[in-house]
């Protein structure tokens, strides 16, 4: 088989880069590892900047997102005795939405079968040979069968277990991480959400998160111990506990329900350097991981497709090759920003285990601070709603 990008990841990123190839004429194969209805499956990100909404109307995958999503003007921010909004629209003019990433999978894949786009899934063994010379391929096996793909470009969209970014020599791979000492309980339930806007709740017993999904479908997480499982907690210990850590004004009106989905994910800052080694580019999770306290891991996945797309875009329509040999320098430079600001809200609302006394005194002045200056909500507006590309 020969294509001009092979893809490697059949998440939002993968999907997202073929759709937006095909519309350009530019030919792509998706390898995906596991069945279209596992990666539906995952219940993951809720909040869209409008970098995301734009690509995937640039995508012309938008029609269902613009009716269903719901746009979020601000949120709350909660600590301790301590309650707050910040006003995204009047501090920077724009918003986010709420839409899950399980639609927008969705929508992707309906778009890229709709137009006959290549997808294997459940492939095996996935290689990627000769990135670093002119002529790349990947190898794979379906059922047990070698298969070969000839390609001008791979785009590695395969997640932080994917092989791709292995694929980089030690020698040139640089990485940078933060694990952080609990994770994050997340349940979703058939019930309406406790309030119109996110709840982002610093407690003595830890952070909570209210998020949602539409009227009748609302998204929780509390930070939970690493060595937790989900199925140490019942539904109604995790109720129980995420009342403790919202304001009561909010606790009170909770209303609770049997959870759909309960799943725990480990908190983690991660970034690989260089994103792109000869002709393999790295896109999303596969690149970078931020702690999804700043909903900026599928956001910061799209501005890579951006900017991945654009440079593919202009070699083959013209030839000249800056846009795809600055990739990585222009993707890395957003993002370390979204590490920032992920990072910085992680610290400013968890409770940490070797937390003193003293630190306790530094995270409260730092929500004072915010709560009380115009300038530092303004610049909290400006990376929650996400910065230019
Ligand atoms: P993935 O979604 O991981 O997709 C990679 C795909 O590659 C997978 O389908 C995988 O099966 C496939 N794959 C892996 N290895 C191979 C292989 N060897 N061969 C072939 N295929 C392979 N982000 C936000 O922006 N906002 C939020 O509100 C938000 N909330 C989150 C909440 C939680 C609880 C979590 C866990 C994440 C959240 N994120 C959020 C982050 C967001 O979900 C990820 O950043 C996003 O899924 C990244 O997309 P991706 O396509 O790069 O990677
Ligand atoms: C979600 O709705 O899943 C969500 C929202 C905001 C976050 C993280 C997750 O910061």
């Amino acid at each position: 088989m020969r294509t001009q990008v092979a893809i490697i990841g059949g998440g939002p990123s993968g999907l997202l880069l073929s759709q937006l190839l095909h519309r350009k004429g530019i030919d792509t194969v998706v390898l995906e590892r596991k069945t279209k209805d596992y990666v539906l499956g995952r219940i993951r990100a809720g909040i869209l900047e409008v970098g995301f909404v734009n690509l995937m109307r640039e995508a012309g995958v938008a029609d269902r997102m613009d009716k269903e999503c719901f746009a979020h003007d601000g949120t709350v921010i909660s600590f301790g005795e301590t309650q707050f909004n910040i006003d995204f629209k009047e501090l920077t003019g724009s918003n986010v939405v709420v839409y899950g990433q399980t639609e927008v999978t969705r929508d992707l894949y309906e778009a890229r079968e709709a137009m006959g786009g290549q997808i294997v899934f459940n492939t095996e063994n996935v290689t990627i040979h000769g990135a670093d010379s002119d002529a790349p391929h990947v190898t794979y096996t379906v059922d047990g069968t070698e298969h070969r793909i000839d390609c001008d470009y791979v785009a590695g969209c395969d997640g932080f277990h994917g092989i791709s970014r292995q694929t980089i020599p030690l020698s040139i791979r640089k990485e940078y991480e933060k694990l952080y000492p609990f994770g994050w309980l997340g349940v979703l339930s058939e019930t309406p959400p406790v309030n119109d806007e996110l709840i982002y709740s610093g407690s003595e017993r830890g952070f909570a998160l209210c998020s949602m999904r539409n009227e009748n479908l609302s998204r929780y997480y509390i930070q939970c111990s690493l060595s937790d499982a989900p199925e140490d907690w019942t539904d109604d210990a995790f109720w129980t506990e995420l009342k403790r850590r919202i304001p009561a004004e909010y606790a009170d009106k909770l209303v609770t329900g049997p959870s759909i989905e309960k799943s725990i994910a480990p908190l983690r800052s991660f970034v690989t350097e260089p994103m792109r080694w000869g002709r393999l580019f790295l896109c999303g999770d596969a690149a970078h991981i931020v702690p999804p306290t700043g909903a900026k891991g599928l956001n910061t996945a799209a501005s890579d497709i951006h900017y991945l797309y654009n440079g593919l875009v202009q070699m083959y329509e013209t030839g000249k090759s800056d846009g795809i040999d600055q990739y990585s320098e222009k993707a890395l430079a957003r993002i370390w920003k979204a590490e920032r600001f992920s990072w910085s809200t992680t610290n400013l609302l968890h409770r940490f285990p070797d937390q003193n006394a003293f630190d306790l005194k530094m995270q409260k002045a730092d929500v004072d601070f915010l709560r009380g200056n115009r300038e530092a909500q303004s610049v909290f507006a400006q990376n929650y709603v996400g910065l230019p590309y």
